[in-house]
């Protein structure tokens, strides 16, 4: 056992807290990791508002790089020294999804069996719910060993620990969900991380136009920087016309984009991406919304006249041992700007200031450097 600073989100709605908690020596299966870098993601503040579960206290932070410090007894594919991108899906190889070979979408993933606790205060000995069962706002955290994924120990921790959620999350809601190619139009509505890192997947698979759909000028700006073709501002002009409009202008009978990727998680943006795809089209929804969102209004012959596919993509429909080590490649080889979602590096007492940035569109991703 250890005692190391971490952030926690205590109670409900609350700013989150640098405190002091136990980290035990890894057991049977678990990995001690040393973080050196973790992301700032959207869903760290879902966990904190509640939006997730009721399950607090938490141990935020979800999108880590790292170093392997110590293992479990039967660990044998990592080790100490090892230089890892922490993931949330350690397929387990049991549960029906692993069973029929569809392996991305494992609803067992690993994690650790132990759980970290509160050092201090009144509620001193509290089990930690970690975000995504990680938790790496934390100079050190316990995870399960398959959560690890060695890297190449050359890249930039900053850069890469992104692809442990909301890059590979974006990424793969293109590529992997999408089925995103050459030859055909995307739209993602939503150019924060997630989205623009679709847009930068959709570049890098090929596709055009790649259009970018955002309420915010600085967002547009910096999706044209990652790959995005079109911007269309949101907050001025019907988005649904205008990507019909510049699809035409591409491919001509075109009545929308192939693929529209809603990257906000709310019925809105959800409604404009289904009347944004052209007919066969494929809408998916990588966004989380909250337990309360419906979508009102939506007649079933539109879900069915138009045919196509309505997906939901899970962590980029990712496997992260075929993944994060394919686009670190493609990284060092200056093929993926993973830099450009490093919008500024943070110290571990500014995560709160760092939501406050998140909600005024200031940033792609703070990432704090333990
Ligand atoms: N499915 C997954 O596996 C997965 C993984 C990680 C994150 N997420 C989710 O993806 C979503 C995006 O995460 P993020 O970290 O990029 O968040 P973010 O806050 O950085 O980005 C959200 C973006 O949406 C834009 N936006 C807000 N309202 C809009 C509207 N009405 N129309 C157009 N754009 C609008 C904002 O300006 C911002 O640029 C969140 O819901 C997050 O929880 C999903
Ligand atoms: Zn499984
Ligand atoms: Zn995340």
């Amino acid at each position: 056992m250890q005692q190391v600073k971490a952030v926690v989100a205590r109670t409900k709605g609350a700013p989150v807290e640098v405190v002091t908690i136990n980290v035990p020596d890894p057991g049977p299966g678990e990995a001690v990791v040393k973080i050196s870098t973790c992301g700032v993601c959207h869903t760290d503040l879902h966990y904190r508002e509640g939006g997730i579960n009721d399950d607090f206290p938490f141990l935020l932070g979800h999108e880590a790089a790292g170093v392997v410090e110590a293992v479990g007894p039967d660990v044998t594919g990592v080790a100490p020294g090892d230089f890892v991108v922490l993931n949330w899906r350690a397929v387990c190889g049991e549960c029906r999804a692993c069973k029929r070979g569809d392996l991305h979408y494992c609803f067992a993933t690993h994690n650790a069996t132990q759980k970290m606790t509160l050092a201090d205060g009144p509620d001193a000995g509290a089990e930690l719910s970690p975000a995504l069962g990680i938790g790496a706002f934390a100079e050190k955290t316990l995870v399960a060993a398959g959560q690890c994924t060695k890297v190449d120990a050359e890249a930039r921790p900053a850069a890469v620990g992104l692809l442990g959620c909301g890059v590979m999350a974006g990424i793969g809601a293109a590529i992997n969900t999408g089925a995103v190619t050459r030859g055909k139009s995307v739209a993602v509505i939503g150019c924060g991380g997630v989205g623009v890192a679709a847009v930068a997947g959709s570049a890098l698979a090929g596709a055009s136009p790649v259009i970018a759909v955002d309420i915010d000028a600085k967002k547009l700006a910096k999706a044209v920087e990652m790959g995005a073709t079109h911007t269309v501002d949101s907050s001025q002009s019907d988005p649904v016309e205008e990507i019909k409009r510049i699809c035409a202008a591409t491919y001509e009978g075109a009545e929308g984009a192939d693929v529209v990727i809603e990257a906000v998680g709310r019925p809105e943006t959800w409604k404009q991406a289904f009347y944004a795809r052209d007919l066969a089209g494929t809408v998916v929804l990588v966004g989380v919304p909250t337990p309360e969102m419906k979508v009102p209004d939506l007649p079933l012959i539109d879900v069915f006249g138009r045919g196509g596919a309505l997906k939901s993509s899970w962590y980029g429909d990712c496997l992260p041992s075929r993944d994060f080590p394919m686009l670190v490649d493609l990284y060092r080889q200056g093929r993926l700007d993973l830099d450009g979602f490093v919008s500024e590096e943070i110290g571990i007492g500014d995560v709160e200031a760092a939501f406050e940035k998140m909600h005024h569109g200031e940033v792609l991703r703070s990432v704090v450097v333990l």
